[in-house]
């Protein structure tokens, strides 16, 4: 299934899903209201939004009021954590547009970013499901603490490939399999199928960061709607640079790690080219295939419809995306 087609799935939901989202932005405040609006109309892909629209119909959940409030309140996350990474990445692109920290300011998109987490945890209450909050609870502190990690790890050429994967495990992965596990709770599905679905989401959100980290090397900005070299520049040991040190001759580890620890990327040029070179984006490559198929395994305790198909789609497209 294309893209467009796995949207159609869900059409009706999706589009309760962004009415929620515009609806759930009031704020007494004007500032917090344009920041959020700015970055919310700006698009994006609502994958994870997705997924749980498709997990909550693959299971058969017959009620879909609280999976559409589930689904916003895991954008409005996934949007908080944006906000919050931009301004510790210091980008100034996203989504196409100026960054909120670019136009404002660190400080508003911040704090709007903090909104933006507690009015999500405001409409949790409202779904009133202990399992629900509990997971959407240690996720939100487990992704704080994966980029904190990262953090402290910035410009240290020295991250293990274990390390690495410990990353993007917290600051990525954990929303999407919250995303599937909670929509699997809602549906009152049984404890396999909730751990099907919960492995479904943090494989594809393995994947999903492996590629982004290749295309922070490969990829295109008018495409992407970001920068190219972003990571690089914040001196982050990615896996392509990991492989690509471990790979390389003495020289080109050497100009990898002197890079990484000024966070300079003035030779970026030659460093994409060490990267591919020494297969780093090949070896990356097989990494987010793995995840991939290890997603796509997990789905079939889910039975088989239109709605496993198209999330067997979309652990594919998470893989073979530019954008
Ligand atoms: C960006 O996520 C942050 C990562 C986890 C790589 P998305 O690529 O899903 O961002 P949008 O929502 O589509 O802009
Ligand atoms: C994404 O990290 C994870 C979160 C936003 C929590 P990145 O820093 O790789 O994401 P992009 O590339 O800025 O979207
Ligand atoms: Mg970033
Ligand atoms: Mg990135």
């Amino acid at each position: 299934m294309r893209i467009e087609d796995i949207y159609q799935c869900v059409e009706s939901d999706f589009s309760s899903v962004n009415t929620l989202i515009h609806d759930q932005l009031s704020s007494r405040v004007p500032l917090v209201e344009k920041i959020a609006e700015y970055i919310i109309a700006s698009g994006g892909k609502r994958m994870r939004p997705l997924i749980a629209l498709l997990i909550s119909h693959a299971l058969n959940n017959p009620n879909s009021d609280n999976t559409v409030k589930l689904a916003a309140i895991i954008e409005f996350l996934h949007t908080a954590t944006l906000l919050h990474d931009d301004v510790v990445d210091t980008s100034d692109l996203r989504r196409g547009k100026a960054t909120a920290n670019a136009n404002w300011g660190n400080a508003p998109s911040v704090l709007v970013g903090d909104f933006l987490y507690s009015r999500a945890f405001q409409m949790m209450v409202e779904i009133g499901d202990m399992q629900v909050m509990s997971v959407l609870a240690n996720t939100t502190n487990e992704i704080a603490e994966g980029e904190v990690f990262q953090l402290m790890n910035a410009k240290n050429p020295n991250i293990t490939e274990d390390q690495y994967f410990g990353v993007i495990q917290s600051k990525t992965a954990i929303l999407f399999s919250a995303a599937s596990e909670c929509s699997a709770c809602i549906a009152n599905s049984d404890k396999d199928k909730i751990e099907a679905a919960k492995e479904y989401g943090l494989q594809v959100g393995l994947a999903f960061q492996l590629v982004d980290d290749i295309l922070d090397y490969t990829g295109d900005a008018a495409t992407m709607g970001k920068n190219v070299g972003d990571d690089l520049a914040e001196g982050k040991p990615t896996l392509p640079l990991i492989f690509a040190m471990k790979e390389g001759s003495e020289e080109q580890r050497n100009l990898i790690r002197a890079a990484l620890r000024q966070g300079d990327i003035g030779k970026i040029d030659e460093i994409i080219s060490i990267v591919r070179d020494t297969g780093a984006i090949d070896y990356t490559m097989r990494a987010a295939e793995e995840c991939k198929n290890k997603a796509i395994a997990a789905l079939e305790s889910l039975g088989d419809s239109t709605y496993t198909q198209a999330l067997k789609s979309l652990a594919e497209l998470s893989i073979s995306r530019n954008q």
